[in-house]
């Protein structure tokens, strides 16, 4: 891909996110500031939030389009590493999905009755990621080329620590009582939002490099 279509397509969908955003408060299309015509709308919230992550994702892929070692590609990856990368990336953005959506609906008394089995998902979908992101890691720390080594640690420290802030938001929400959200459960909780932003950014770039330096005919 080449930058110049990416930066475009960046663009519209930064465009579609602000529109998205609004809508989010206001529930349709108004300038209106009276709250008794106001809806806010937890599910473009959640695609909102879900979007968010992902043009981050595509912000980093954009920086890897412009260095110099994407310039000068070798035939590195097997089949078995793009495919390791590939199936991450679709497991990292299902569980963004069921993250945001659990997120969301907790802000909603009928809605945060229906979640638990949301958060059982997300936590089994947890260990697949983990599989998967230790796979891609170990294989990529193996090639032959720097940017893959570095790839390749920075996937199993995100995910590393992905697991420790995901076990400290269920404890921090299991803990506390009351109205009152407590200033460490918002920490640790936007901390693992944030974290899964990068382990996002980190897949979608494992995933374009293992692409950028495919080799022909490799089965191993
Ligand atoms: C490596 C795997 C994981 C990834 C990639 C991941 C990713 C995410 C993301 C991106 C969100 C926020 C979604 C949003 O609102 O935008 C989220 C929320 C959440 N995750 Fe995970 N997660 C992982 C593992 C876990 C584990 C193992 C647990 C629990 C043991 C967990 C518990 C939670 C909880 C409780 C929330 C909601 C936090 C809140 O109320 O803000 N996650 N996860």
């Amino acid at each position: 891909m080449k930058a110049r279509v990416m930066v475009i397509a960046i663009f519209l969908l930064v465009c579609v996110q602000g529109l998205l955003g609004g809508l989010r408060v206001t529930g349709v299309l108004t300038m209106s500031q009276d709250p008794s015509v106001l809806a806010p709308n937890i599910w473009l919230g959640v695609v909102h939030g879900v979007l968010a992550q992902c043009i981050f994702a595509l912000f980093v892929w954009l920086s890897s389009l412009m260095s110099n070692a994407w310039q000068t590609p070798s035939e590195l990856t097997s089949k078995k590493d793009r495919l390791f990368a590939h199936l991450l990336c679709i497991a990292m953005l299902l569980q963004l999905v069921l993250g945001a959506l659990y997120r969301h609906m907790l802000g909603d008394e009928v809605l945060a009755t229906k979640t638990s089995h949301l958060l059982y998902t997300h936590i089994a979908l947890a260990a697949i990621v983990l599989i998967l992101a230790v796979i891609v890691g170990i294989r990529f720390i193996g090639l032959n080329h720097r940017v893959f080594k570095r790839l390749g640690t920075i996937l199993l420290s995100l995910v590393s620590l992905q697991l420790l802030l995901g076990g400290g938001a269920l404890i921090a929400i299991m803990i506390h009582k009351g109205d009152t959200i407590p200033v460490y459960e918002v920490l640790v909780t936007t901390a693992h939002q944030a974290n899964g932003a990068l382990l996002l950014a980190a897949s979608v770039t494992c995933f374009v490099w293992s692409v950028r330096f495919k080799s022909k005919g490799n089965v191993h």
